[in-house]
């Protein structure tokens, strides 16, 4: 397979090191409400994950314990009482996977999904890395609702759409290894992809450092032909150096209905965990309505 400079980076990125941290939980509690908001009505739906991972991560692995960036992400989230029920039924997925109680296995985005999808849904999951892709595919071998490739998931957004069934949602988590191109393969991703299928709701996670990259890439979004986008943003830090991490938010184009509200529930809760100081903020709101 012939890459080109920019798959060549992505593919130096490994999850492993990042599994269950302030991002992942972030993604994963939008994940989880996009899914049960699909699961309020009885016909079927599917998922499209364009760039899985390995599914799995134990966080007691050499790259996990590097890092220990799970210890300030789900860690202190799981011993949280009271939160809003969305956010009980993500960690309940996390639980399924630590039967102990003990904390050693995250799940990533497709094995959340499966966790949560019934029995006539499906998800398609995608994955570059030939190793990461050889453990999802393993994760998944008997379980019929689900069918795992080895590609591009930008690829896919054009070879898979619109999915059958052809109701549903479209995850898109890159790597952001080579930072202002990933923008740009995203936004021909998602022209390309509403194109086919203009009735999909596209989740998109995105790195916050500087605010201003955050409002660039919000307007470039806004001037898509796409009739409603929502946005939610989750600051640890402000977002005033290119420096370091300092939030991450996800867009989210053609909202299930009322989601806004649930997700006005789920961010202040996450916020309450997580932020790092009095600086940290959390916010839902739309850029197109
Ligand atoms: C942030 S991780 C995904 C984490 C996963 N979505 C989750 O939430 O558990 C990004 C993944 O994309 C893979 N990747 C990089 N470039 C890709 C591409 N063009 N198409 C598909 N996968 C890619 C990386 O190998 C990595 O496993």
């Amino acid at each position: 397979m012939q890459l080109g400079f920019q798959a060549e980076l992505a593919l130096n990125y490994r999850h492993a090191y990042h599994a269950g941290n302030f991002a992942d939980v972030l993604k994963h509690a939008v994940l989880v409400a996009l899914i049960e908001a699909f699961k309020q009505k009885a016909t079927p739906f599917s998922v499209l994950d364009t760039h899985a991972g390995s599914a799995r991560y134990l966080l007691t692995s050499t790259e996990a314990e590097k890092t220990r960036e799970f210890a300030s992400g789900i860690k202190p989230l799981l011993s949280v009482a009271q939160m809003p029920s969305l956010l009980h039924v993500y960690l309940n997925v996390v639980r399924s996977f630590n039967p102990g109680g003990n904390l050693q296995t995250y799940p990533g985005s497709p094995l959340i999904a499966a966790s949560l999808l019934r029995a006539n849904d499906a998800l398609v999951a995608c994955e570059l890395q030939p190793d990461e892709a050889r453990k999802l595919k393993a994760e998944f071998q008997n379980d019929a609702r689900v069918s795992c490739h080895q590609r591009d998931g930008y690829e896919a957004l054009r070879a898979l759409l619109p999915p059958k069934p052809k109701r549903g949602l479209v995850l898109i988590d890159p790597p952001f290894e080579a930072q202002f191109e990933e923008y740009n393969s995203i936004l021909l991703g998602l022209k390309h992809a509403h194109q086919r299928w203009p009735t999909g709701t596209y989740a998109i996670w995105f790195p916050i450092k500087l605010r201003q990259d955050a409002e660039a890439f919000y307007r470039q979004v806004a001037q898509q032909p796409f009739e409603k986008v929502l946005v939610t943003e989750l600051l640890l830090h402000p977002a005033n150096t290119a420096l370091r991490l300092n939030g991450c938010g996800m867009v989210i184009v053609n909202p299930p209905y009322r989601i806004e509200h649930s997700l006005g529930e789920i961010l202040p809760a996450l916020g309450r965990a997580l932020e790092q100081s009095r600086y940290g903020s959390n916010e839902v709101r739309f850029l197109k309505s």
